[in-house]
């Protein structure tokens, strides 16, 4: 039953995701006409003191990019109800609003969808509240979480298992946000609906594979959050990862989510375990001047991780995962790098390889390097690319942003985009033995500059497991005239 009155229920309302992320997702999801007033009602649940209005305009500010008029009345479906995270009280009263909404809607059922906007260390007795106060008599129940997921294997398994014996699996929804990414949604299609890739995605074509994320700022006042967790697990464990399952996964059944997350499930379990030498770490310099860093961290901000996959497909080909934090720019990008020509004739080695690039963000493109013949009288090669900009080819398209996309999912009961708990420990399993050795010190992050490309370590990495970096070409995002 996908009809029917709606509560949406954002836990932790008055924090920083909430209103970075969850409340305007929720009001652009309206402004779209995908929630009407009438049909549901928001009700933010947090720890302090505030009355409706004082709710609504803490996150005004953060709703953009529509009318005034759909602005309030937004907000006028806006409920605000205070109380603790671990008390029955607060909860109760939360379920009586929630049922006095519903009574009052005239639907034959309801459906109520939890967002938990909240440290993780607090899911495991939110979680007993919803199930032993706020359950839905007579529709469903959902409940979205984000990472971190515990900090290794152990304590992920434990908190799954919490939430497990609380929520059905099919209850939960896990965010792991690049799930919702436009791009990153594309890999999918791109892979499986176009002959061109098929015979092309093995060991026989392709010579390595990168997954990269960059950003050009620090972690700006979140240095006391980060340093618990570190690049890995912030970015690669997650983030990252999950773009490796859509490039490296084989084809699944159906498009049905479960027959999706199998695949992704199994291109896990087939990833032998990391080398050391196969990994490198880097820290900011000007990193541990956070007051809320320790002086001796040895948490990283950057890593380069070389993932390889133990099956027929991928046996030999390097997966480099690498993210970093304060570098020379922000973009995320999946770079496909295909094998040298054999017997070239062209001897355009030095100008460099094919290479599939798909760009998540900023500026989401598709394109290929080629070589191809200078224009002009000589017979000379140069490369050049095929080059599928979004910004071009889809002017008029808006690109929803990736948490807008992810709650419609909720709502409409697809788990495609969402992490599953079988999935969750796989990407544990892999990571866990090389986190425990950076925790204990056994492998040091080496110091680079802010601003800069990370470690030369890094390249030195990359270039040792295969990668050739193409000199004197460069893509530039094309511009509308
Ligand atoms: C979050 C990380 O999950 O993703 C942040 O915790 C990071 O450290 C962010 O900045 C990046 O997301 P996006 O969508 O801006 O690439």
């Amino acid at each position: 039953s996908e009809q029917g009155c709606l509560s949406v229920v954002v836990l932790g309302a008055s924090g920083d995701l909430a209103k970075k992320k969850t409340f305007p997702a929720l009001f652009h999801l309206f402004a779209q006409g995908f929630l009407q007033s009438g049909e549901v009602h928001i009700f933010g649940y947090a720890r302090s003191n505030l009355s409706d209005d004082g709710l609504r305009e803490r996150i005004r500010g953060y709703l953009k990019g529509a009318s005034e008029e759909h602005l309030s009345e937004f907000l006028q479906l806006i409920k605000y109800a205070s109380g603790s995270y671990d008390n029955r009280e607060g909860f109760e009263k939360l379920n009586k609003e929630i049922s006095e909404y519903e009574m009052s809607n005239k639907s034959e059922s309801c459906r109520r969808l939890f967002y938990l906007a909240l440290p993780p260390s607090v899911y495991p007795s939110v979680c007993k509240m919803i199930r032993t106060y706020c359950m839905n008599p007579s529709g469903w129940t959902r409940v979205i979480v984000e990472k971190p997921f515990g900090k290794d294997l152990d304590s992920a398994e434990e908190l799954s298992a919490q939430l497990g014996e609380l929520f059905e699996e099919n209850q939960l929804y896990r965010i792991d946000h690049y799930l919702g990414k436009e791009l990153v949604q594309n890999l999918l299609v791109l892979r499986f609906a176009n002959h061109l890739f098929l015979p092309l995605w093995n060991r026989d074509n392709i010579d390595n594979i990168q997954i990269v994320f960059r950003e050009d700022f620090g972690t700006d006042g979140r240095g006391g959050y980060f340093d618990q967790y570190g690049i890995i697990r912030d970015i690669i464990q997650n983030h990252l990862l999950q773009v490796f399952c859509l490039v490296a996964m084989e084809k699944p059944v159906s498009l049905k989510p479960e027959h999706i997350r199998d695949e992704k499930f199994k291109v896990l379990q087939s990833v032998n375990p990391i080398k050391n030498d196969e990994v490198v770490l880097g820290q900011y310099e000007g990193y541990k001047d956070d007051l809320t860093v320790p002086d001796d961290s040895n948490t990283p901000t950057f890593a380069s991780v070389v993932l390889r996959v133990h099956n027929e497909r991928w046996e030999g080909v390097p997966f480099i995962l690498k993210a970093g934090k304060a570098l020379s720019s922000r973009k995320a990008e999946v770079r496909v790098q295909f094998k040298d020509v054999p017997g070239d004739i062209f001897r355009c080695k030095k100008q460099g390889r094919n290479e599939f690039v798909i760009r998540l963000q900023p500026s989401e493109a598709m394109y290929m390097k080629l070589t191809v013949k200078k224009p002009g009288l000589e017979m000379a090669t140069e490369q050049s690319e095929l080059d599928l900009s979004y910004g071009m080819r889809y002017q008029n398209v808006k690109i929803p942003e990736a948490y807008e996309r992810l709650i419609l999912d909720t709502i409409r009961g697809d788990q495609q985009h969402f992490v599953r708990r079988d999935e969750l420990k796989a990407a544990w399993q892999i990571f866990t033995p090389l986190l425990h050795d950076i925790d204990a010190g056994r492998l040091k992050a080496v110091p680079y500059q802010p601003g800069s490309r990370g470690p030369k370590e890094a390249d030195e990495l990359s270039e040792r497991v295969g990668y050739m970096q193409t000199h004197g070409y460069i893509w530039i995002p094309p511009t509308l005239a």
